[in-house]
């Protein structure tokens, strides 16, 4: 009994839990993955790896970085994006209408999911050889996450 005990300690740690709100999300979020698909090439939208990162520096707080992400999706405009530069190349994306409460759990995911580091996409970005801050944080991100 006792080693059943430790067993699930280690496995309820380790598996480094999503709160429940955020396992809906990571159902429901396959509504965004056709644009927000890391592997696609050329990119329709910016990875989630790099979005969450963005919109956590400017929203620590979660509540914050939820009403934020959520207000987003339901009106993007020029005004409110983050990204300027993916806003650029790949023009603004076009609402979601769907309901708050699944926008929320989507919101909850990407705030606590630690995503993988999207190689295929910064190798791609890479390639296109602009030579500008960007680009030089991309290749500094893509030496230390993905080279063995
Ligand atoms: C039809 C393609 C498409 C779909 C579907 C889509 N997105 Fe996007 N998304 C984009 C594009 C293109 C950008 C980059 C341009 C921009 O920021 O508007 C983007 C950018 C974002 C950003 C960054 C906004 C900023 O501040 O610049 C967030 C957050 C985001 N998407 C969340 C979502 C979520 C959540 C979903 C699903 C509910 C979703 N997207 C579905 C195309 C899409």
């Amino acid at each position: 009994m006792k080693r059943l005990l430790v067993l699930i300690a280690i496995v309820s740690t380790s598996v480094a839990a999503l709160t429940p709100e955020a396992e809906k999300g990571e159902q429901a979020i396959v509504a965004c993955m056709s644009c927000h698909n890391p592997e696609l090439t050329p990119a329709l939208a910016p990875p989630f790896f790099g979005v969450q990162n963005r919109y956590i520096r400017e929203y620590s707080d979660k509540a914050e970085f939820i009403s934020a992400i959520v207000n987003w999706v339901k009106q993007p405009t020029m005004d409110k994006a983050l990204m300027r530069r993916p806003v650029r190349e790949l023009g603004l994306m076009p609402a979601m209408p769907l309901p708050d409460e699944m926008l929320v759990q989507i919101a909850a995911y990407l705030y606590e999911k630690e995503f993988e580091p999207p190689c295929t996409h910064w190798a791609s970005d890479i390639a296109k050889g602009n030579k500008d801050n960007h680009t030089r944080m991309v290749e500094d991100n893509f030496n230390n996450l993905c080279k063995e």
